[in-house]
């Protein structure tokens, strides 16, 4: 069984009632159930945290697993020790966001964690972490 892992940083725990013009009415919870409904044939490892040190351990715990999806929240930003974890880590990985960052506030648009990732999802909601399950599955396959 596939082992993905779902990490997702600062602020996400309050999905659903955080912002939801913006980042949609469903939770964190809601978006875990999206995703192991969608790919029962996948272990999913869920982690959900507030502190960029403990972001940066569960990056290092993923490096055996077939992929990481990824939200950073504001950490996406500006932290190069979320960018270095990545790229020290061999799985496969795509970085998600709920919302569209390059239509928001000049600060969002640019992310320094991009460049330690393998693709970018963006602006396409809880349908983002479908998304980047489903690339990551597919891995090594053409469409
Ligand atoms: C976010 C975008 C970030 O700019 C913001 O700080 C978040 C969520 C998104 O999923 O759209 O917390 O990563």
């Amino acid at each position: 069984m596939p082992e993905i892992f779902v990490i997702n940083g600062v602020n996400l725990g309050s999905l659903g009632r955080r912002r939801p013009e913006i980042y949609g009415t469903l939770t964190l919870n809601d978006i875990e159930k999206l995703l192991t409904d969608e790919f029962p044939e996948v272990s999913f490892e869920f982690k959900q945290t507030d502190h960029e040190g403990r972001m940066v351990d569960c990056i290092r715990g993923a490096t055996e697993s077939a992929g990481i999806i990824i939200n950073p929240g504001a950490w996406t930003h500006y932290s190069y020790a979320l960018h270095d974890a990545l790229e020290s880590v061999n799985a496969p990985k795509v970085e998600v966001h709920l919302s569209n960052i390059h239509a928001r506030e000049e600060w969002r648009r640019f992310s320094v964690v991009s460049p330690a990732v393998d693709a970018v999802v963006t602006g396409m909601g809880a349908f983002g972490y479908v998304a980047a399950a489903a690339y990551l599955l597919s891995q090594g396959e053409d469409l």
